[in-house]
Parts: structure tokens; C-alpha cells; sequence
């Protein structure tokens, strides 16, 4: 079973943006600790990270072909992009939408979603264990859809 892992714009950035807000560690890590996270759950995982709109949408659109679930970080695109949120609305595969920071505890443009409604759920606020209990959430669903099997 193979998940996609897609990062958004200025994840690249982890580690030097912002620490106070996302941290210190840097995406490297982050992709260590979900590639160790997903060995455990015996599944593959692909990782992109774009600070393209357009390009995540490609990655999106092709997923249905190759992967049984999506674990998303849109970034800044969760608060302007109904193109992404389009894109993940006709993937039709299980998505969770994860965040670094608890976006419903800072600005009031972050706490609005607009990708939210179209995923299964979302994981707010854990800093880098975000992505790790979204990666076990999308593993779950994937197996109770059945796509991958
Ligand atoms: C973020 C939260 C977004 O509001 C912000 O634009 C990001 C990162 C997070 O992981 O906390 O780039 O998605």
C-alpha cells in the first residue's frame, strides 16, 4: 500500500522559519521520522514537497493511479486554494489534511480551511507528530476503503 506525503509552500523552510511557530526541526527530519513511522505500519510512502500550486495539483490529479491515501500539508494554500481543495475533492481517495501549528489558535485567516470539508480529518497543532498521527490515520482509512489491496 503506498501513501503520498505532499508538503506545501515554505515547508522547505522548516527549521529556519519562524521556530518559535513550527520548531526547529527541519523537513529532513520530518521525512526521517515518517519514513521510520511508515516502515512501522508496513506501507510505502512517497514524499513531495512544492511551493507551486500548480504542481501539487498534478502530484493530486495522478495520485489516484499509484497511491491509496494522501497525507497533505497544504501551508498557506489552506486558507486561499480552491483549486487544491477541487484536486482533493476528485482524487476521491482518503486525505488528511495535517498542520504543524494549532491553526485555530492564531490568526483568524488561518483558522478558516478551505480544504477541511474534503478530507477525512484534520490534525492540527503537534508540531512534527502531525504528520506522524496523520500518516497512521491515512493508513487506517486506506485499509478500511480497501483501495491498495
Ligand atoms: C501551516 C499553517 C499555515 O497557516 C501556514 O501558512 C503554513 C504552515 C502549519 O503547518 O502549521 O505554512 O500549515
Amino acid at each position: 500500500m503506498k501513501i503520498l506525503v505532499l508538503h506545501g509552500p515554505n515547508l522547505g523552510l522548516l527549521g529556519r522559519r519562524e521556530p518559535g511557530i513550527y520548531g526547529f526541526a527541519g523537513l529532513d527530519e520530518i521525512n526521517r521520522s515518517l519514513a521510520e513511522t511508515a516502515a512501522e505500519l508496513g506501507v510505502e510512502i512517497v514524499i513531495e514537497q512544492s511551493n507551486h500550486e500548480g504542481e501539487l495539483l498534478d502530484l493530486i490529479a495522478a495520485a489516484g493511479d499509484e497511491f491509496a491515501a494522501i497525507v497533505i500539508n497544504p501551508a498557506a494554500f489552506t486558507h486561499t486554494s480552491v483549486a487544491l481543495r477541487d484536486a482533493l475533492a476528485a482524487a476521491g481517495l482518503p486525505a488528511v489534511e495535517v498542520h504543524l501549528s494549532n491553526i485555530h489558535a492564531r490568526e483568524k485567516f488561518r483558522r478558516r480551511s478551505l480544504i477541511a470539508p474534503v478530507v477525512s480529518g484534520q490534525i492540527s497543532g503537534f508540531g512534527p507528530q502531525s504528520y506522524l498521527l496523520g500518516l497512521r490515520a491515512a493508513a487506517d482509512l486506506a485499509r478500511r476503503s480497501g483501495i491498495g489491496d
